[in-house]
């Protein structure tokens, strides 16, 4: 219990309702929220380099712990640990990113499930690199839950900076939102920065009673996101002096329009994968097509200068595009795991993204990089893009 306490108090900033233990008692409203934001008081602040930039790397689909009775399960497992050190030996990112499915839950064991979280982030410990995870459908299942992957990670990966949101916010199974602020230079007053993580949920409730979990990012999220932009409106500024990046691992339902739309030159990268049902959010059962447009609709109107919108699931797309309706841009990660369906003709590597400047409204670069080295799929990220 004692790693939830300490996952609460450190997501204290969106919950004024929230007893937080050492803060004065005063009257719930938005002028209790702190004058300082920094979720993160015990960590190390984010900053861009000296230059100017600031490089994150996105891992994606990991899908450890398939079949381990048998020898190729393991030997998946193998490969994605090499492709890990060998893509964070080359690139020396910044900062990285698990984007969703760590684990293939459905092959875990309830007495040693998140001992697969140990082994994702022996790399990543390595390399002494800041990262934080969103979690994905197969995540949640009869013997593991995000809250699990959460609580097992920030215990043995120092460098992690995955939170919680207080409890009350995310629905059923969906614990991880959150939000990481990173700095032009340490000692500055306001970030540039934010990186949003949000919990798009799916699989299943943990035994015995296991039985589905919705596939989207609860309604509860968007509140949370109107009251988060606001305390950081108050403490920092405008929204518009600051950019943000977010990440999901299930795409919001509106992507699946946009793929028929691409444009090969426009939207470079692989295009295997046709979304159809449970391919996006809110898409594995008919009746619920909408649920997840309270969540895309609040990123989208209180998150100013959102250079991207990051999601993995569906393992054969690579591509970028501008989604019209709340014109903003889409990008799916790589597959980095050798576990998970695929191809392999698709390859396996990982999305990379590169802010060359903190100016709030400079384009970013992001391509995809194979584990062998080669990259493909180059685009800027900036008003022009996909136009
Ligand atoms: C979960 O773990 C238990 C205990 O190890 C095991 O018996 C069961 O087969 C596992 N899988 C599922 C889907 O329950
Ligand atoms: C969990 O236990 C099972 C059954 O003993 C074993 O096959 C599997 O490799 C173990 N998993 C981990 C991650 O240690």
């Amino acid at each position: 219990m004692m790693f939830h306490t300490a996952a609460l108090a450190l997501s204290l900033v969106g919950a004024c309702v929230q007893a937080i233990p050492f803060q004065i008692p005063v009257l719930a409203s938005q002028f209790t929220r702190p004058v300082n934001l920094n979720p993160y008081p015990n960590k190390q602040r984010l900053v861009f380099r000296p230059d100017g930039s600031f490089k994150l790397t996105v891992f994606s689909d990991l899908h450890f712990g398939e079949n381990p009775w048998d020898d190729w399960g393991p030997q998946q497992d193998v490969n994605s640990l090499r492709l890990m050190r060998t893509v964070l030996a080359d690139e020396k990112p910044d900062y990285v990113v698990i984007n969703g499915d760590l684990i293939t839950g459905e092959n875990t064991f309830r007495e040693n499930s998140t001992l697969l979280v140990d082994e994702i982030m022996a790399p990543i410990n390595e390399a002494k690199v800041p990262f934080s995870s969103a979690h994905g459908n197969h995540d949640n299942q009869a013997n593991i839950t995000h809250l699990e992957e959460i609580r097992r990670e920030i215990r043995v990966a120092p460098l992690s900076y995955t939170r919680t949101a207080p409890l009350g916010i995310g629905g059923v199974e969906g614990p991880g939102n959150y939000w990481v602020p990173i700095y032009r230079h340490a000692k500055d007053k306001a970030p540039t920065l934010i990186l949003w993580f949000f919990d798009s949920r799916g699989g299943f409730s943990p035994n015995p009673s296991s039985k589905p979990v919705p596939d989207w990012v609860d309604e509860s999220v968007a509140s949370w996101i109107g009251q988060e932009t606001a305390a950081m409106n108050a403490a920092w500024g405008p929204a518009s002096s600051r950019m943000a990046l977010a990440f999901v691992h299930i795409p919001p339902h509106a992507i699946q329009a946009v793929q028929a739309t691409l444009d090969p030159l426009k939207n470079p990268g692989l295009n295997a994968d046709q979304l159809g049902q449970g391919s996006s959010q809110a898409t594995a059962d008919p009746a619920d097509a909408d649920k997840d447009v309270p969540f895309w609709k609040a990123l989208n109107t209180h998150i100013k200068n959102l250079r991207a919108v990051i999601s993995g699931h569906d393992h054969g797309n690579e591509w970028c595009a501008r989604e019209p309706t709340q014109d903003v841009i889409f990008c799916f990660d790589k597959h980095s795991g050798y576990g998970g369906y695929g191809d392999r003709s698709w390859g396996y590597g990982v999305r990379n993204i590169v802010f060359q400047s903190a100016d709030p409204t400079a384009g970013v670069k992001t391509w995809i990089r194979l584990e062998e080295g080669e990259t493909r799929g180059a685009v800027v990220l900036d008003e022009n893009f996909g136009l």
